[in-house]
């Protein structure tokens, strides 16, 4: 039975460009999630946005002396064009710019208004005398209460991943010019979080199939005690307030930017012209929301405590698949200091599969990770070229050459061939399994582990010693590592979906490779004897050791990411 599937990926700022952590962060992991549902035929909905308020956008136009807008669109572009070259599939990436989503945060807004969850309230705010400003959360640095990192911000403390208000701050001061604010009291919004502290931890306690980082985390925050949190700020830049009288104010950029999710939704079933609660309020519907673990309170309480307090049979997340953190040759990924490696770079190149392959077999799913570039360069060169690109490589040049461009069939098998398929079938699950699971690096392990079985099945079998004697026993050990291989380009088709397709092409079929089933009856069924092949060329491209060096020495130069 079809089974449908949300896949909501976080909305990433669009201030500057993509580097290899947000890759590892969220937006791979969806896609290789988004992906293997759709070959398993499964109906899938895969949005995302660019967040395109707050203060990340305004700090960067101002640093730049041109406006929000132009900052947003130059992001936007770039982010369409890197999901497209990574092969990242979303079915609607979009923005928070857009009047539907402004419509739907009102919607949500006005519900939560007449039922008492969102009320004004006077609160203090962060004045810096020197700068002549109000100053958003995070301009207010100091120590964090909770763990006494020194460089909390006002909003967040990444040490130990609290949401914070200014005001919660030990030794607060303006991170610009360094001088204390003084809080000055004005009116504003506030959502009613600490009513659902309750609904939300028993909900929380249900979860079983979370990962415990997440719900370790998100349980230790309800336990320490929801407070009310302001949704509100003095700001010209951000979606407007449907209440009469607050013109000179914004809603706050985290509390329109979940709603996104369902904006999103709607705006897509506009589009094309069929409905979004079949994904939104069909309780069998599962929805997976994919984030970095700097994210995780947004999207399993604040997120949640709205849909509880609008109330209108929207789905509450059923997972939260958060992944940890990538490091750069183990070190932080930082924009300012220029250690990353942008998106649009390595897109101009190299080619996106060994790096999708890298990122899912280290992916910081369970702990943090790191990228470094001689780990590319020997993963690409041993992995991808030299097991799984080669055994490809072999099967179907060899087979091209001699057997007339055609499949051979299979005349006869022996315990060898069966096990290979045995393995094939085995794996075809278990892979299935993992992924069903979000357990993406023990997935990609397993199906990279069938390319190294067929590999050694091929050395065992010799098909171009045993032609000399026996062509129809070569052609059948060629046919059964053809089988094998349609099962691989299956199996590794959320990861690697360019060399998949590649793959399906060279054994002589047309369309998408994603229109292949999960199946290992029908992956083996396909290769008939007699139906004809494609010439095949090499899979993947050796990588000069040498740019190890080159690459790593670009980090930290210069000033980031145009
Ligand atoms: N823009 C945020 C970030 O990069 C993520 C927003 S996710 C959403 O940290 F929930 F707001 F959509
Ligand atoms: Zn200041």
């Amino acid at each position: 039975m079809s089974e449908r599937i949300f896949v909501a990926v976080a909305w990433p700022y669009a201030n500057g460009p993509l580097h290899l952590g947000h890759v590892a962060g969220c937006y791979l992991s969806a896609d290789i999630f988004a992906r293997y549902h759709r070959m398993k035929g499964n109906e899938v909905l895969m949005v995302s946005g660019s967040d395109t308020h707050g203060t990340p956008i305004t700090i960067r136009a101002d640093q730049e002396g041109i406006t929000p807008e132009q900052v947003v669109d130059r992001y936007h572009a770039m982010f369409i064009d890197s999901w497209d070259k990574l092969g990242i599939s979303f079915d609607l990436f979009t923005s928070t710019e857009t009047a539907n989503h402004a419509k739907v945060v009102h919607d949500v807004f006005d519900a939560l208004y007449e039922k008492g969850f969102i009320y004004t309230d006077n609160m203090l705010l962060a004045y810096c005398s020197r700068c002549d400003r109000y100053l958003p959360d995070r301009y207010v640095e100091g120590t964090c209460p909770n763990c006494n990192n020194g460089r909390a911000r006002g909003d967040q403390c990444d040490a130990c991943g609290r949401t914070l208000d200014p005001q919660d701050l030990v030794e607060p001061h303006c991170s610009i010019c360094g001088t204390t604010p003084e809080f000055r009291e004005s009116e504003h919004f506030f959502l009613k979080l600490s009513a659902f502290e309750k609904p939300l931890l028993e909900w929380v306690e249900k979860q079983v199939h979370w990962r415990s980082n997440v719900k370790n985390f998100t349980r230790q925050f309800l336990r320490d005690g929801l407070k009310d949190r302001a949704i509100s700020r003095d700001l010209s830049w951000g979606v407007h307030l449907p209440v009469d009288g607050y013109e000179g104010k914004r809603i706050y950029v985290w509390f329109e930017a979940v709603i996104g999710y369902l904006s999103a939704a709607v705006q897509w079933a506009d589009e094309n012209g069929t409905n979004w609660e079949d994904f939104w309020k069909d309780p069998e519907t599962k929805s997976y929301y994919f984030i970095g673990k700097d994210n995780i309170p947004f999207h399993s309480i604040i997120w949640p405590a709205i849909i509880m307090a609008y109330d209108q049979g929207l789905n509450l997340p059923y997972d939260v698949p958060a992944n940890e953190f990538l490091s750069l040759e183990n070190q932080k990924f930082s924009t300012s200091q220029n250690w990353a490696v942008w998106v649009p770079d390595y897109l101009d190149k190299y080619d996106p599969d060994p790096l999708r392959y890298l990122l899912s077999i280290n992916m910081p799913e369970s702990g943090d990770s790191d990228f470094s570039w001689s780990e590319f360069v020997r993963r690409n060169n041993e992995e991808l070229v030299a097991t799984y690109g080669n055994l490809v490589n072999r099967v179907l040049s060899f087979t091209f050459r001699n057997f007339d461009g055609k499949v051979p069939g299979v005349e006869s098998m022996d315990e060898v061939d069966e096990r290979l398929l045995r393995t094939a079938s085995e794996t075809m699950d278990s892979v299935s399994d993992n992924l069903y699971n979000c357990k993406f690096k023990v997935a990609v392990t397993q199906a990279f582990g069938l390319a190294q079985e067929a590999n050694r099945y091929l050395d065992t079998k010799a098909p171009w010693k045993s032609i000399k004697e026996d062509r129809e026993l070569a052609g059948s050990s060629l046919t059964v590592a053809m089988q094998t291989i349609n099962c691989l380009k299956a199996i590794l088709y959320p990861f690697m979906p360019f060399s998949s397709q590649k793959v399906h092409e060279f054994l002589g079929f047309d369309g998408p490779v994603e229109q292949c089933s999960w199946d290992f009856d029908a992956a083996v069924g396909q290769i008939k004897a007699g139906a004809n092949l494609r010439q095949p060329s090499p899979l993947y491209t050796k990588l000069d050791p040498e740019l190890i060096d080159e690459e790593i020495h670009k980090l930290g130069i210069g000033i980031s990411g145009e």
